[in-house]
């Protein structure tokens, strides 16, 4: 009966493995009996003084959240929490440590530094998550190891520049997740943003534009303040320093060719002749002004300017950028054309490729290695290269296929500057990337043999600023991304799971409070799933909520008052349906779905050719959904093609009399996004023998960011539509961008 009651006892007092909530999850949790109590008394043992800075990120840590520090000694007997790191045995050793916890103390040893350094990571996610509770800790036996070695974060200071303080809570961000690689995006059109000493204008110049656009591109006005700022060499060197204390090395990028207005509007003399004046822009998207290929001045420039980004950053990885160079400029300028005759290069593609193998040439003779965005491949990979896929993973695929090392960043997953809610909150660059999908990230493409995917790195999380104007809304995009992102970097694949991850973020979201971080509550928000009817006559809604908030009703405008809601809502004509949650007896979110319905809503519908991976909405039906976006945005309501053409076919069911089509789209050109250079329809009986219908080459409607196209045809009775949208495929001479792949959003398509 004592042993009984002593086992008992034991269990009350043992924590569960669902009361352990570290994030990303380790390999190997035990859950013991007891506990182990950190108060002002506990001594942090050090023995190896490469272990300081665990301790000293403790101590700040205490300080910042509990308000109180520990001593730091050699050692510590009873009562400790004691830092130790194994010599890592034979180079391949992992960063893997092992934290123990007894009621005597903590005990974390590292295979290496690094190691050691995430076993603290892991205590600090065993504390509580209340600023004034006692530090009490289950005892536990954790062993741990990372899965892949690049574990990133990129930030961008060209569009919106962030104070060195915020620069380095971020990186505090980055060492809090386990993650070990800092991307510090520092030039850019709208301003570049590190002192070069040689070359004092690229910041008395280069650093300030006199203007930012405001709201989405292109802008409903224009700020004429004065807007920048730099980052002197030694604030960098502090930078690069506070970042090794915690583990992390800083990749800095200088863009080239491309990205480069800053620059030429420092100095001219880096563009093609003829093509200025340059500015240093005030608006976002891509520019024409890039660094002239046919001067050796530019790379005697460009050289210089590594010789002091070498100095300033350890880094064996240095970015340089490449991608969204448009050729315009190089097309037209004697001196790239000359440069392409005497190297015998194709085309302009080839030019890019010499110029990005001339300036690897000269960072590998100074040790370093470099790594680019995924248009480096084209016209010919440089020898050494590693790849940063971000235009999907196609690039990192064919970059591994080649044998070049990849760092994965497409944006369909893992781009931190889409919107986060299906509802755009605030403005964003567009798309849509729940927490739910960075999470579900696998950083090996399935297209890749074994051997082949030894060359993907891992992944990061890009955060270009645009639309980030302050620290609040960067945190605002990272948060909860960034820590879906560290587990699909730091867990081996068989142990993730979404709906353990769930649980673990609800204290994640109290430890952002901890942080003062700001974050996204769109985890919360109500959902709607729009879905055809089985048959095909109708749309269902189905309205969720995360279960323990409250009470879910719905209303239909005109037809139904507030109703619990109980199953999903059947509709077949246009109606705008509201859902709405409480939490003691107060609103605490609502959601309106507005149908348009035209003939083709919810009907069968095939797509000739899938979207891009990055904007591909919610499948084929998110064209007669029934859905007509307002924005503009490039949200989860549009699908996204880069170049190429796409028919929808649809099932009316019966067939019925229709006399025209109007298709949505989305017209953005600053952006590359054109609408339809022409709209084709066809009619058939059997879904096989089409016959034209109609068509039309010019939009009928443009408001703001969308445009209509509607194609009237003589009343036809038909069951079978089909619907061939022309793409501009290439943005027109003229524009910004002129000749580079034009985008078609394709939002709804009505048959009337
Ligand atoms: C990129 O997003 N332009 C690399
Ligand atoms: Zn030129």
């Amino acid at each position: 009966m004592k042993k009984l009651v002593f086992l008992f006892l034991l269990l009350a007092h043992m924590a569960t493995a669902q009361d352990i909530n570290i994030i990303p999850k380790p390999a190997n949790v035990q859950v013991k009996p007891g506990n182990f109590t950190i108060t002002k008394n506990t001594v942090i043992a050090v023995k190896d003084k490469d272990d300081r800075d665990a301790a000293n990120f403790l101590n700040d840590y205490l300080q910042q959240v509990y308000g109180f520090k520990l001593d730091i000694k050699k050692k510590g007997k009873k009562d400790y929490i004691r830092f130790s790191t194994r010599k890592p045995s034979g180079e391949t050793a992992k960063d893997a440590y092992t934290l123990d916890v007894t009621k005597d103390g903590v005990s974390i040893e590292g295979a290496t530094h690094a190691g050691t350094f995430y076993g603290l990571q892991s205590l600090i996610q065993l504390l509580p998550v209340e600023k004034n509770a006692a530090l009490v800790i289950p005892a536990v036996a954790i062993q741990d190891v990372p899965r892949f070695d690049y574990r990133g974060m990129h930030l961008d200071v060209g569009r919106h520049m962030f104070p060195i303080s915020f620069i380095k809570k971020y990186i505090d961000y980055l060492a809090l997740h386990k993650m070990n690689y800092f991307h510090w995006h520092l030039t850019e059109d709208q301003g570049w943003r590190l002192e070069i000493k040689k070359y004092p204008k690229l910041t008395e110049v280069g650093a300030y534009r006199d203007s930012t656009i405001i709201g989405r591109y292109p802008g409903t006005d224009v700020d004429r303040t004065r807007y920048g700022g730099f980052y002197t060499q030694d604030e960098a060197r502090e930078i690069v320093k506070y970042a090794a204390d915690r583990h992390i090395t800083v990749v800095p990028e200088i863009e080239m060719p491309g990205h480069a207005s800053a620059a030429l509007a420092s100095y001219p003399w880096l563009g093609c002749p003829g093509t200025g004046p340059y500015k240093v822009e005030g608006t976002w998207g891509v520019f024409d002004d890039v660094y002239c290929a046919g001067k050796d001045s530019t790379f005697m420039f460009l050289q210089d300017v590594m010789d002091e980004v070498l100095a300033i950053f350890p880094s064996k990885y240095i970015h340089i950028g490449g991608d969204e160079s448009p050729k315009a400029n190089w097309k037209t300028c004697p001196l790239c054309q000359k440069r392409i005759a005497e190297e015998g290069l194709k085309d302009e593609h080839e030019l890019q490729s010499y110029f990005i193998q001339r300036m690897e040439k000269y960072i590998n003779s100074k040790g370093r290695t470099i790594i680019g965005w995924d248009e480096i491949l084209e016209g010919g990979l440089a020898p050494n290269a590693i790849v940063m896929s971000w235009r999907g993973e196609a690039g990192g695929i064919a970059a591994a296929q080649q044998h070049h090392k990849v760092i994965m960043t497409p944006g369909s997953h893992v781009y931190l500057d889409h919107a986060q809610s299906a509802r755009e909150d605030s403005v964003t660059i567009g798309g849509y990337t729940s927490v739910e999908k960075t999470y579900s990230y696998e950083p090996v493409p399935k297209e890749l043999t074994p051997e082949q995917a030894k060359y993907v790195m891992g992944a990061q999380g890009n955060v270009w600023t645009e639309y980030m104007s302050n620290p609040a809304k960067v945190e605002y995009q990272i948060f909860p991304r960034m820590s879906a992102l560290s587990e699909a970097l730091w867990t081996a694949p068989e142990k993730k799971d979404w709906h353990d991850f769930e649980r673990r973020l609800l204290t994640q979201f109290k430890r952002y409070d901890l942080w003062d971080a700001a974050y996204s509550n769109a985890y919360y928000d109500i959902n709607a799933d729009v879905l055809p009817t089985a048959d095909h006559q109708g749309i269902t809604v189905k309205f969720d909520a995360k279960e323990d908030l409250g009470k879910l009703v719905y209303t239909i405008k005109g037809k139904q008052a507030e109703t619990g809601y109980t199953a999903p809502l059947v509709l077949n004509q246009t109606s705008q349906v509201t859902g709405l949650y409480y939490k003691d007896g107060k609103l605490v979110d609502s959601l309106t779905v507005k149908l348009d319905f035209s003939k083709a809503t919810g009907k069968e519908i095939t797509l000739s050719t899938p979207p891009s991976e990055t904007f591909a909405g919610k499948g084929a039906f998110t064209l007669n959904n029934g859905i007509i976006s307002k924005s503009g945005g490039r949200g989860p309501e549009t699908l996204g093609y880069e170049g190429g053409n796409v028919e929808a076919t649809i099932d009316l069911g019966t067939a019925q009399q229709i006399n025209n089509v109007v298709v949505h789209a989305l017209n953005s050109g600053g952006t590359y996004v054109y609408p339809p250079k022409a709209v084709e329809v066809y009619g058939s009986a059997d879904g096989k023998t089409f016959k034209p219908l109609g068509a039309a080459d010019s939009v009928s409607q443009v408001e703001g960011p969308k445009a209509i196209m509607k194609v009237d045809f003589a009343p036809a009775t038909i069951r079978f539509v089909k619907v061939a949208v022309k793409n501009t495929q290439t943005v027109p001479e003229g524009k910004r961008g002129a000749g580079e792949k034009a985008w078609l959003f394709l939002d709804e398509i009505e048959v009337n």
